[in-house]
């Protein structure tokens, strides 16, 4: 790991184990899932031919290349991260395409820039795991040009998303009380107050944001068996499954099983997603 990976310790630990390996093995499947968010985070940030931008916390990469294709030859992305099974994803996608990428293996709160050149910052669920989002923020802006911009998409409060209450609300009385998480702990749901998010913009030297809801329903899987095997696999249900014992586990797979079904009438299994389309421009 580079030297310069000191802060974010525990999410450089989270996204460099167990959990960045499985967004590497599930990346077909967590695009596809992400599909119509991502469409719509890329059509609200209208990249266009020549800029260069910023993805930061690209991960597997899937937005790197489409912002890539975006900006054509005379452009240029650069995908940043933290993970190194991630960026290896990542890098593998893009040798196979002739595109204006390359992947930086780096802490957003800690990298020096070189310059400030980027005209777009970028995110697809990307900066949410920042622990002092304030400072990070600083940091990226001096990225961008003086007249540059940012456009992100994060999820907005959990319980206006269905692919978590509903599994989540099934479970919990099966599983032990679990710490409490503040809503401002660094996490997919930390930028679910819009009133948090104006202010780190604010702070960082942003002005005219704009963040508008975005509702849409995400595949969860192709069957209810894939759906229930997926969400403990992946995201919230799978953190509060983690260290229960094989009885709370089955009841609490049952509860879930019971939970989704009404949404496996019709195939694929599918919940709502929402999250915040968020713009800024540097003031
Ligand atoms: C939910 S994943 C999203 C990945 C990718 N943007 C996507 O939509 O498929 C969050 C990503 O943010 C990255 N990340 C978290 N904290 C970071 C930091 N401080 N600097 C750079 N990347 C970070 C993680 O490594 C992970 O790849």
């Amino acid at each position: 790991m580079s030297a310069q990976l000191a802060s974010n310790s525990e999410q450089i630990e989270f996204w460099n184990g167990d959990a960045g390996k499985r967004w590497v093995t599930q990346q077909v499947r967590l695009d596809a899932m992400l599909g119509e968010i991502s469409a719509a985070a890329l059509k609200n940030a209208n990249a266009k031919p020549g800029e260069h931008v910023l993805d930061v916390g690209c991960g597997c990469g899937d937005t790197s290349l489409k912002l890539a294709e975006a900006v054509g030859a005379n452009g240029r992305v650069v995908g940043l991260d933290i993970s190194e099974p991630m960026l290896a994803q990542a890098k593998s996608r893009a040798s196979a395409q002739k595109l204006p990428v390359s992947f930086v293996h780096a802490d957003a709160a800690e990298h020096r820039f070189e310059a400030a050149h980027f005209d777009l910052l970028f995110s697809r669920f990307g900066v949410m795991f920042f622990t002092d989002p304030d400072s990070t923020f600083l940091n990226l802006r001096k990225a961008l040009k003086p007249n540059g911009r940012a456009a992100f998409v994060c999820w907005r409060d959990a319980r206006d998303n269905e692919w978590v209450r509903v599994p989540v609300g099934a479970a919990r009385p099966h599983v032990p009380p679990q710490p409490q998480f503040g809503p401002e702990d660094p996490g997919p749901f930390s930028f679910g107050n819009p009133g948090r998010v104006r202010r780190i913009l604010a702070g960082a030297g942003f002005d005219v944001i704009t963040m508008k809801p975005f509702d849409t329903p995400m595949s969860m899987g192709a069957t209810l068996d894939d759906a229930v095997a997926h969400l403990q696999e992946f995201g919230p249900v799978s953190r509060l499954l983690k260290d229960v014992t094989p009885i709370q586990r089955e009841a609490a797979v049952a509860a879930i099983r019971e939970a989704m079904a009404p949404y496996a009438k019709t195939l694929p299994v599918r919940l709502n997603g929402a999250v915040w389309l968020v713009t800024a421009k540097c003031g």
